[in-house]
């Protein structure tokens, strides 16, 4: 199977970034990152990209005079490394419809939530406050919406007594990193049909 090539935008520490190189490098999936692009030029997950000699680049939002320009700028990088698939890791922006269109149907996330629950920011930190029993981690297509795209794969954890939403959000985390590169695994296999609003895996 010929090795597909993902752009991964990020904005923060890069925890997913890195599971995502790992699972590149050790053969699990058939991909490379070819370029990591973030919003924030002190984003970790930069150094963690050149560390692995990957291309890394920052764009600064307030360098353009609008999203559409600054995206029209980042769909260009991700053209020029020959992106196949964008996958947005801890990436702290909505995506408009500039890059959506220039990429329909082939932008994922991972949400720290079992969607369509507990949306937008701090989904672990949501989930613990309402004291639900039981939350996870949602891959999903990225659409328009903020978190409603169509869920490819989704992760549960049990919520204790004594947790913290740290202790929480550690669980949840440990869980992001084993299904967001299953979840790439199965986009870059071809094994993933986009129907309507469900998203079917081919076995
Ligand atoms: C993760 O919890 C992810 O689910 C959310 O943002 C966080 C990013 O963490 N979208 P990291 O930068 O990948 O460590």
């Amino acid at each position: 199977m010929k090795e597909k090539n993902l752009g991964v935008l990020a904005s923060g520490r890069g925890s997913n970034l890195q599971s995502i190189m790992d699972s590149c490098a050790a053969g699990q999936i058939p991909a490379r990152v070819a370029v990591v692009i973030s919003d924030n030029s002190d984003a970790y997950a930069l150094e963690r990209a050149r560390q692995a000699g990957i291309s890394a680049i920052a764009v600064n939002m307030s360098d353009f005079p609008d999203k559409a320009r600054y995206e029209q700028y980042i769909i260009k990088i991700l053209q020029e490394h020959e992106v196949h698939l964008v996958c947005l890791a801890g990436y702290m922006r909505l995506v408009g419809s500039t890059l959506l269109d220039a990429f329909a149907g082939r932008i994922m996330n991972i949400h720290p939530a079992l969607l369509p629950a507990f949306p937008g920011l701090h989904g672990q930190e949501q989930a613990w406050r309402y004291g639900v029993k039981y939350s996870g981690c949602t891959v999903h297509f990225v659409d328009g919406g903020m978190d409603t795209g169509p869920i490819i794969l989704q992760a549960v954890v049990p919520v204790y007594d004594h947790d913290t939403s740290d202790t929480l959000a550690e669980r949840i985390l440990e869980q992001e990193h084993r299904i967001y590169p299953e979840a790439i695994r199965l986009y870059c296999e071809d094994k993933l049909i986009i129907d309507g609003r469900k998203v079917r895996i081919q076995t």
